[in-house]
């Protein structure tokens, strides 16, 4: 922890006094499972144009004029998202859940990392990868993530030539009227998923911890503001990075994978 101990006993000590924290996540948790950022250098927006694939106009677009080009990227989210585990920031997230501390945990990610790792009451604020949407009726199915990979690298394999259509089939049909589906997560210019209830359990909560976030998406960057105007407590845990400053309580540059664990062992009286 370097010389962060203070920090961490600080977030400990209001965190042990909490019966209602929230945390909000951003890509940073789930970089130490292997995941890339967007905005870090390296990150997924270093590489490739937001506007490119982060739209659905811009996504069919480039699939019709270049659908090749996309493959490269493609393979390498399915191989990260294949081999990505829950790392030890995401147990902690569980264990203060299960302390009775942590209450809800919102998330821009959507990589059902958190699931995976224990906790149970969550705001997918930008959908999840492996929940499939039909385009035609609109029903959601949720998949288990390593086995819908297999299925799309099995079929990804079959294809001879890329474009629209044979790489929407790679996807599995919906169940209930048998159209095509992609999965149900946010890209830009989408409306959120759960809004009201992110806003509503930010403004409850009497600590929020902010995780992993560089602060720039919007809506999910109110979540921070909207606690602090109610009143609670802000940690913000980031290595990189504080996006904001004059909200903050307790500020610990730290990975949350780090970070996270030695809170918990100082909350259960263990030494950090
Ligand atoms: N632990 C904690 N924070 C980390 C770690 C780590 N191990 N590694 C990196 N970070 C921090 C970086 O310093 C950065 O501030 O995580 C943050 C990641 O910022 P972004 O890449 O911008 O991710 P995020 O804030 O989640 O982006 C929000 O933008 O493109 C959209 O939909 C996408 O959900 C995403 C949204």
């Amino acid at each position: 922890m370097g010389g962060w101990a203070k920090e961490i006993e600080e977030a400990a000590s209001i965190l042990s006094r909490s019966t209602q924290a929230v945390a909000t996540c951003g890509a940073g948790v789930s970089a130490e499972s292997g995941i890339s950022t967007f905005r870090d250098e390296g990150g997924i927006w270093d590489r490739i144009d937001p506007m490119e694939v982060g739209t659905p106009s811009g996504l069919i677009n480039t699939l019709e004029r270049d659908a090749e080009k996309l493959l490269p990227l493609f393979i390498e989210i399915l191989d990260t998202f294949e081999q990505a585990e829950p790392n030890p920031g995401h147990f902690a997230l569980a264990d203060l859940e299960d302390m009775e501390i942590l209450k809800t945990v919102i998330t821009q990610n959507t990589d059902n990392l958190h699931q995976e790792a224990g906790n149970t009451d969550l705001i997918e604020v930008h959908g999840n990868m492996f929940r499939m949407k039909c385009l035609a009726c609109y029903q959601t199915k949720k998949y288990d993530r390593k086995k819908l990979i297999e299925e799309i690298r099995e079929k990804l394999g079959q294809i001879r030539e890329y474009n629209i259509s044979t790489l929407a089939s790679l996807a599995p049909r919906c169940n209930m009227c048998g159209f095509i589906t992609r999965p149900d997560v946010v890209m830009f210019s989408e409306a959120v998923q759960d809004l009201p209830r992110a806003y509503k359990v930010s403004g409850e909560c009497d600590t929020m911890l902010v995780l992993g976030t560089s602060g720039v998406v919007y809506p999910a960057a109110y979540f921070p503001m909207e606690a602090r105007k109610k009143g609670a407590k802000i940690i913000v845990i980031n290595p990189t990075e504080n996006a904001f400053p004059s909200i903050t309580d307790v500020y610990i540059p730290v990975k949350t994978g780090e970070a996270l664990p030695a809170i918990v062992n100082l909350i259960r009286g263990e030494a950090a």
